[in-house]
């Protein structure tokens, strides 16, 4: 293959959200399932080349007795898998006819999310929707913006979601039987994204989380492909009550990985007060430490009188304002790559990234009035040793009446305004300390740090914060001291 042909590949896998599931994977998918029904109607939606298909009918051949017949409904859009497909469900066909089981298979060449949202809809002409029984699911990622076809005919059916994976999950359930079981490997991006929240009410109000299971490797999950986001598998059942308890286990997800496991109050994955309904994701005894030490902690950001908001410079919206070189009438812009260490360099000539923004009555609203504030980073790299990065933006430093801080930064303030010094070198020390990373690793599977993570988490009282601020003498710290001193601080809580 040439390398234009392999680009040409990649980015027609990309554009289709095709990744195929490894065949361990698949088998420890299917071997999750509850004992299924005698006749079982399976959906793959999204099925590639058929693996979770092919999992669940070995699962099926090898447990003699249980399943008598198997009615496969597949979709794939790909017309390049499918001869791959076909002759996939053929082996199944014979392997099932060897143990005894019936298997009848159908390959809808369409688009499911198309075909189902038509039938689901009240569309007079269309057929009724079919059933299913067990759904197992490695759905296509790739973001649907909010004019797209996909989302117009998503809303029909109401479903309202940016990413074509919650789609097709949010499909899949309608479809299911009471009691019936969905099975699905996707990002982890819906457990806690904003932007998801809506898809998170309508998941658990319409199923029982069963099982989550997580990989500390972003990659062993996939065939040979690169995917960079972090993966969850969850098995969950249709209209039944959310369960008191829940499994949750992790593996390398190499294969015959060990397996850790832990059971957790439900209660504790999804806090019943939580208006957002994040799923916090609890894996390791680190984090279960970290979650402690968090969970004891007595305030939130708005009864420190600290708000944390996006930085509100979107910079290709104000194109014809920014500078590369500070110069008359403008004021420094901020960006991540300012940071350095614990506060931030500026300006950085040497950078592709504009230093300076225009002063004027177009950009003021988009500016701040010069005080302390802290900044964090809402992306890190994989290769960022914290996932949450702070550091502070001090006047003595910079001189300036008014700054402006761009949109890849979020930034802690008191309502609008900069913060007491004390209190924001103390928020300095506690975001940067070990514990707070943790927690965020584990309740986060992105590398990204929105503003409403950051809002949620529970902080130390003012007078902490402060004390932790005094006692910082320095922002240039080791992570071993800075982890010390909020620790001394953070025991004294409990
Ligand atoms: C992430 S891959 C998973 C494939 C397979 N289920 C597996 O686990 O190996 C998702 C598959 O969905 C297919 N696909 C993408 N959009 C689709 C659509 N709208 N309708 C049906 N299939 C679609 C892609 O071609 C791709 O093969």
């Amino acid at each position: 293959m040439t390398i234009a042909d392999e680009i040409s590949t990649r980015e027609r896998r990309a554009e289709l959200g095709q990744f195929f599931t490894a065949d361990h994977v698949a088998d420890f998918m299917a071997s999750l399932l509850a004992p299924p029904p005698p006749t079982v109607r399976l959906l793959d939606a999204g099925a590639g080349v058929g693996a979770l298909t092919q999992a669940f009918v070995s699962r099926c051949c090898e447990n003699c007795g249980g399943v008598r017949a198997i009615d496969a409904t597949l979709y794939e859009i790909d017309q390049e898998v499918l001869s791959a497909l076909d002759t996939h469900l053929r082996e199944c066909a014979r392997r099932c006819s060897k143990a005894g089981i019936s298997f009848h298979f159908t390959i809808h060449a369409s688009d499911f999310i198309q075909d189902m949202s038509a039938q689901l809809g009240d569309g007079l002409f269309s057929a009724p929707p079919p059933v299913f029984d067990i759904a197992l699911a490695n759905p296509p990622y790739r973001k649907i913006h909010s004019g797209s076809a996909e989302r117009r005919i998503l809303r029909r059916i109401g479903v309202e979601t940016s990413n074509l994976y919650t789609g097709f999950i949010a499909v899949i359930h309608r479809l299911l039987a009471p009691g019936g079981q969905l099975v699905g490997i996707t990002p982890r991006s819906f457990c806690n994204g904003p932007y998801f929240r809506p898809f998170r009410e309508d998941f658990l109000n319409q199923l029982a989380l069963r099982r989550l299971h997580v990989f500390d490797s972003r990659q062993a999950a996939f065939r040979k492909d690169s995917v960079l986001q972090e993966n969850i598998i969850f098995h969950a059942e249709k209209g039944v009550e959310q369960p008191r308890e829940i499994i949750v286990s992790s593996s390398s997800g190499e294969r015959n990985s060990e397996i850790h496991q832990q059971i957790f109050p439900f209660s504790e994955i999804v806090h019943p007060k939580d208006s957002e309904r994040f799923i916090h994701i609890p894996s390791t005894a680190r984090y279960a430490e970290a979650k402690t030490a968090i969970d004891s902690l007595p305030s939130r950001l708005d009864a420190l009188g600290v708000t944390v908001s996006t930085g509100r410079v979107v910079d290709f919206r104000l194109k014809d304002a920014l500078r590369k070189t500070p110069e008359s009438g403008t004021v420094p812009l901020l960006y991540p790559c300012h940071f350095n260490g614990g506060t931030v360099h500026w300006p950085k000539l040497q950078a592709r990234k504009p230093n300076a923004i225009l002063d004027n009555d177009e950009t003021r609203p988009w500016l701040v009035p010069s005080g302390i504030y802290l900044l964090t980073k809402r992306f890190t790299s994989k290769e960022e040793r914290r996932r949450l990065v702070a550091c502070l933006f001090d006047p003595d430093q910079v001189e300036t009446e008014w700054v402006g801080f761009e949109n890849h930064l979020n930034y802690f303030h008191a309502g609008g305004h900069g913060l007491e010094r004390t209190l924001a070198i103390g928020l300095y020390a506690f975001l940067n300390s070990t514990v707070v990373d943790q927690y965020f690793r584990c309740f986060s599977g992105h590398t990204q740090v929105n503003a409403t993570d950051l809002r949620t988490l529970a902080y130390p009282d003012r007078d902490t914060l402060q004390t932790m601020g005094r006692e910082m003498k320095s922002l240039d710290l080791s992570q071993e001291k800075i982890d010390q001193l909020v620790t001394k601080h953070l025991h004294a809580h409990r």
